[in-house]
């Protein structure tokens, strides 16, 4: 049984049946102009990537309209870096996952670590923005990531199965085809240090095979995992040559469409 599983796993995986994905999170950065400029610039490139990885662009709420227009008709995807764990109402300042589908967005980054430190962002409510954002014909994309003294604690595998089990074991094997996880350990982002390729395949097995406890191995198997902290042109081939790792969730580097772009080719 077991050989037949890693049989069938060998398989899907030899025949690429998972989505690549190379995804920027331009986090609090640009303004409307600037931001509408990098789209152009990541638009006019995209191209140059092969066709079987999907570029997306994550971009501050105030830039979906302009940048929905810019890439209206391509195949560079457009996602929110966040969605209000309400439907609508007296939720001053929110912006729910309705308005994110009505401006264009196709995605939405959900639980982003600094969301986590900075907003109180919890496990119960992401199972709320999740369940807004796939009702509302969104994919999501979802962070999970331990911070330095878990992973000096060896807690990680811990940290990163417990994210993933509060949140994701709430939806079923179909919710799971429009859900993508990308693991970020917080002591990466922004710090110029990178997960090893062995240390980040680690922990995308362990996450892919929590994934598979619930939901089976062809679940699974088809689940995209991304990998984000510090990934840059330098160190991404060698991250996507992982077995287990399926493209990047870019921070700083998606500034820039020339690394953006050149991470894009990286597989
Ligand atoms: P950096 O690539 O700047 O480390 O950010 C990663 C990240 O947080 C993407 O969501």
């Amino acid at each position: 049984m077991l050989n037949l599983q890693s049989k069938f796993n060998e398989i899907v995986y030899l025949f690429n049946m998972r989505k690549k994905i190379v995804a920027g999170n331009w986090k609090m950065n640009t303004t409307v102009p600037e931001g509408v400029e990098l789209a152009k610039a990541v638009l006019a490139k995209s191209g140059e990537v092969p066709a079987e990885v999907k570029l997306i662009v994550a971009t501050p709420f105030t830039h979906l309209c302009p940048v929905a227009e810019v890439l209206k008709g391509s195949a560079v995807g457009l996602s929110a870096e966040n969605c209000a764990d309400k439907e609508k109402g007296a939720y001053t300042g929110e912006v729910s996952a309705a308005m994110l589908a009505s401006a264009g967005c196709q995605y939405t980054i959900l639980g982003h670590s600094e969301r986590r430190q900075y907003y109180g962002e919890t496990d119960e409510k992401l199972v709320e923005k999740v369940r807004l954002a796939l009702a509302n014909g969104l994919d999501v994309i979802l962070c999970v990531g331990e911070n330095l003294e878990e992973r000096e604690a060896e807690r990680h595998f811990d940290v990163c199965g417990a994210q993933i089990k509060n949140v994701l074991y709430n939806f079923s094997a179909e919710d799971m085809k429009h859900i993508v996880v990308a693991y970020e350990p917080v002591w990466a982002i922004g710090t110029g240090k990178t997960a090893s390729a062995e240390q980040a395949e680690e922990i995308h097995a362990f996450i892919r095979k929590t994934i598979a406890d619930k939901f089976g191995a062809a679940v699974a198997e088809e689940t995209t995992i991304l990998y984000g902290g510090s990934c840059k042109p330098s160190n991404a081939k060698e991250l996507f040559a992982q077995k287990d790792i399926d493209g990047g969730l870019i921070g700083g580097a998606a500034l820039k469409a020339d690394d953006f772009i050149e991470i894009g080719k990286s597989f």
